[in-house]
């Protein structure tokens, strides 16, 4: 292979969205550059090894472009719930890597995902982050488009020869894959791939076990979101849903037994116990999140089973008892609300679902090598008294908002780690907790470990390896 063609350094992207402020996501300068070490710079694939990845997967600029090609472009990627375009004309815009993408439903209710470039002279059609329209209107030279991306307005046309308006190159660009699953969106540029049920795998179940925390088995993405940036690299995000080692300690301040910042149910008195010895450098100490499993499948997809992570009061309401087990039955409605086989979902590479308790939609939006945006919809139940999606929403405020308990701990770390690993010594950052114990799980290639271990990480990285030393399809 060659050495990666480089595009022009995006850091310290100028970037204007919604409110995040400007100077927010300036990147970090880096301190000094690292050094390529014994890895030959020439072959990407040298980056990944069992137990390890170097410090270059996360601070390359020319390894970032290399990702938005053959890792964003080549992968389904998430874009919305068909709840948050229900009529004609709605709208959401997204990401697929760096193309800019609009999600719309169109006047007969087709949904369609459109390049959101002018096919003109290419200029943006539209900057906002949702709405809705009778149809697209460029700022440029006043070009519009229906909703199913055709035009359908050019302004002074008698200049152009006839022939130039049959043009079909006038409409907007489709995306070139859209796939529905039982209302989640997913695109992709790619022409050519496994179909999107085949890509997320063993994620289908975490999809369908959300929908049956539903009595009515549909779910609304209609409570707004949380939408903030780190100045730190794509994959800590998305690392850091499957990372059960790092509580106790990033998270002290919330889960301690004697210094909690939030009661785990109302009128609980105690902390949440989270290590069965008082000193987790114990040599049999264990982390009480181990008695959950991480499973990492092939295309890098991996989920959390955690047996606690539902019990919460809000969700332990007798009327939702009662909607869940008419639905389900009595047993099936108690496992659902007592347990989870499937907790965090992490749909690499775009996005995270939390699929119990807290639930709710993270998309990771990579901008730049070293900046990322987070946007969080917390999900509501369709059926369910208001008490108990106002309880998931309270519950998404306290723990991934940016006014957080939990999360702001986890965006401090992730820029700790981007500006850490600017010290260019040591060479690698370590996965290997539980390296050569995991165990076969029932998917294709799916490896199992206790949820503290690195399982689910190595999955996404010999995904990342496998798209990354392959050249264009
Ligand atoms: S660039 Fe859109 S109309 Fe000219
Ligand atoms: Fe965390």
């Amino acid at each position: 292979m060659g050495t990666p063609a480089r595009r022009p350094d995006r850091q310290g992207l100028k970037y204007q969205r919604g409110s995040i402020k400007e100077e927010t996501m300036q990147t970090a300068a880096p301190l000094r550059p690292v050094p390529a070490a014994d890895v030959d710079p020439t072959d990407v694939g040298q980056l990944v090894r069992e137990d390890r990845v170097h410090a270059r997967v996360y601070t390359d600029p020319a390894i970032f472009d290399m990702e938005m090609e053959r890792i964003f472009e080549r992968a389904w990627i998430f874009m919305a719930h068909e709840s948050q375009i229900p009529n004609a004309g709605d709208f959401v815009t997204s990401r697929i890597g760096r193309h800019p993408v609009i999600v719309v439903r169109d006047g007969k209710g087709q949904v369609h995902v459109l390049y959101n470039r002018c096919p003109h002279r290419g200029a943006i059609l539209c900057r906002e982050p949702e709405g809705n329209v009778h149809h697209f209107a460029c700022p440029y030279h006043g070009w519009s488009f229906r909703t199913n991306g055709d035009i359908t307005g050019i302004p002074f046309r008698s200049a152009y020869p006839e022939s130039f308006l049959k043009d079909e190159n006038l409409s907007m660009a489709h995306v070139e894959r859209v796939e529905n699953y039982r209302g989640f969106i997913f695109a992709s540029v790619a022409r050519q791939g496994p179909s999107l049920v085949a890509f997320i795998g063993p994620l289908k179940d975490g999809l369908d076990n959300l929908l049956d925390r539903s009595p009515s088995g549909e779910i609304e993405v209609s409570a707004g979101v949380h939408q903030y940036a780190y100045k730190g690299n794509w994959k800590m995000q998305m690392e850091n849903g499957l990372d059960e080692y790092h509580p106790p300690f990033s998270h002290a301040s919330t889960v301690k037994p004697d210094g909690q910042q939030v009661q785990r149910s109302y009128g609980a008195k105690g902390g949440f116990k989270v290590l069965t010895g008082s000193d987790p450098n114990q040599e049999n100490a264990r982390s009480h999140y181990d008695h959950g499993e991480v499973h990492g499948a092939r295309y890098g997809q991996a989920y959390l089973t955690i047996p606690d992570a539902t019990r919460r009061s809000e969700l332990d309401d007798p009327d939702y008892r009662r909607l869940l087990a008419e639905r389900h039955g009595e047993e099936k409605a108690r496992a659902l609300i007592e347990s989870s086989n499937m907790s965090n979902a992490v749909f690499y590479p775009s996005v995270i679902m939390r699929v119990t308790g807290n639930m709710h939609i993270r998309v990771v939006r990579p901008i730049s090598v070293g900046l990322t945006e987070v946007l969080v919809w917390p999900i509501q139940i369709k059926g369910v008294a208001d008490g108990i999606n106002q309880g998931i929403v309270r519950y998404a405020n306290v723990h991934v908002s940016v006014s957080s308990f939990v999360q702001t701990d986890d965006l401090e770390v992730f820029e700790r780690v981007y500006e850490g690993l600017q010290a260019g010594r040591p060479d690698w950052v370590m996965l290997a907790r539980g390296v050569g114990q995991d165990w076969d799980g029932p998917y294709p290639d799916e490896k199992v470990g206790l949820a503290t271990w690195e399982t689910g990480m190595r999955a996404q990285f010999r995904y990342w390896k496998e798209q990354m030393t392959e050249a264009g399809r």
